[in-house]
């Protein structure tokens, strides 16, 4: 604990809380987080779930490495501290739309079981849904979308994940939810994570107000 830390008197008891905020919103805020290798299809589910969920009237926001990397966390690079220090905003910036009653849709490779840990460890088991978008490295090698797979077996890139950077799949006995991006095509996958996701977005209230025409 830093010493400006003792000076920093955190003000929630005024705001207007969830609750409040998703009634006006008539949905449940939670947080579903893919995460992957790179090239194994999370931003591409991220944007199908999020087009699709917005059409039904949910407020989204949806948070993608690239971006957030750009932006908010463009003093990162990929070591594991700072691996560490990417995921640890990207959960508290979810916190912070989940507690505006905001769904929010994630997606980073966040490759050690620790850090999906700690992403549940700051929003809660009940609020968030880590989903495994699952494919094996030669299969996303080969799609190598951005061409960093052809960089980083050229040297140009190090602290690749899934080459010189550990990625580790869920325990067998891990309650995350998985997604074949290898075998299944994204209609299918977008259609089976909505069956599970719908229920956890409903409000005792009723439905959103404005799905699209
Ligand atoms: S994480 O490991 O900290 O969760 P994050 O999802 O934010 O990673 O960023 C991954 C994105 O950064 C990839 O989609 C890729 O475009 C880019 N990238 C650049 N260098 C690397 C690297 N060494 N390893 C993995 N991804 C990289």
């Amino acid at each position: 604990m830093t010493q400006e830390a003792d000076n920093i008197y955190p003000e929630f008891a005024r705001m207007q809380n969830r609750a409040v905020k998703q009634t006006q919103l008539r949905q449940t805020a939670r947080l579903f987080w893919l995460y992957g290798l790179s090239g194994s299809g999370k931003s591409t589910l991220a944007n199908a779930l999020e087009r699709a969920l917005t059409a039904e009237g949910y407020v989204i926001k949806l948070l993608d490495g690239d971006n957030v990397r750009s932006g908010i966390n463009r003093d990162l690079g990929f070591s594991d501290a700072d691996r560490t220090e990417n995921i640890r905003r990207i959960a508290e910036v979810s916190k912070l739309f989940l507690d505006a009653g905001i769904i929010v849709i994630a997606s980073f490779i966040t490759p050690l079981r620790s850090l999906r840990e700690s992403v549940v460890a700051i929003n809660g088991a009940d609020d968030t849904r880590l989903i495994y978008t699952e494919c094996d490295f030669e299969t996303c090698a080969k799609r190598d979308v951005k061409g960093l797979y052809a960089k980083a077996a050229a040297g140009g890139l190090k602290q690749f994940t899934g080459k010189d950077s550990a990625f580790e799949t869920p325990a067998d006995d891990s309650s995350d939810w998985r997604v074949r991006t290898d075998k299944r095509g994204v209609l299918a996958s977008v259609a089976e994570l909505l069956e599970k996701i719908r229920p956890l977005l409903k409000h005792p209230i009723g439905t959103p107000r404005n799905p699209l025409p």
